[in-house]
């Protein structure tokens, strides 16, 4: 079973997500913790009320990234709720050390773009601006580049010619709460294996 701390900075949609498919019984995994970067993130407000240990980590002088003393102060939090794999969800900083290094292929990330297109901020505004008529959601292992991490699940959502930013970020969250839980599901289960840049998921083992 997956002992996952949940990192993030705004709504928690995503997490979420990942709880209400625990609740369900569809994902063999706990949510021992959430942390956020961000005092007052509503993410932090739905982990308490479901009774799931919630702190604001500071991750000051920095604004971007996690890094130093900061990042030592998420493992120290992560720790005492002894959590075995990490899932970024809404977490607007990059990953430095020490915490870069301290989940090896166990710290993931959702991220409203079918990667590598569309890296970084509101990237759901970049596709639409663009003109992409594909736009969606990829979750991705955790490397030292921005959203480079190797991929696990994508799923794509069609531009319609009256989107906005605002409708279009509304159906790529439907998918990226299917997506979510369906990466942690078949990293629960075994069936991830990473070879380089690729993701390779194994068959369901019989019961
Ligand atoms: C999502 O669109 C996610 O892909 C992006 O930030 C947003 C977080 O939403 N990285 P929420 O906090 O999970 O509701």
């Amino acid at each position: 079973m997956l002992k996952i701390g949940v990192l993030g900075s705004g709504q928690g949609s995503n997490f979420q997500s990942i709880y209400d498919a625990i609740a369900a019984g569809t994902l063999d995994a706990e949510i021992r913790c959430v942390a956020a970067d961000v005092p007052d993130a509503y993410i932090l407000e739905r982990a308490r009320r479901l009774g799931i240990a919630a702190e604001f980590i500071d991750c000051a002088p920095f604004k971007t990234k996690i890094e130093g003393a900061g990042a030592r102060r998420m493992l120290d939090f992560l720790a005492a709720h002894d959590v075995d794999f990490v899932a970024l969800a809404g977490f607007m900083r990059i990953v430095k050390e020490p915490l870069l290094s301290a989940f090896p292929e166990r710290m993931v990330n959702i991220h409203p773009a079918l990667l590598p297109a569309f890296p970084g901020l509101a990237s759901w505004k970049q596709a639409l601006e663009y003109g992409a008529k594909l736009a969606g959601c990829t979750v991705h292992f955790i490397d030292a580049g921005m959203d480079t991490g190797p991929i696990i699940v994508q799923r794509a959502v069609a531009v319609r010619d009256d989107d906005t930013a605002e409708t279009l970020h509304a159906r790529i969250q439907v998918e990226e709460h299917i997506a979510y839980p369906e990466a942690l599901r078949l990293i629960a289960a075994g069936r991830v294996t990473v070879e380089g840049r690729r993701v390779r998921i194994g068959a369901a083992q019989e019961l």
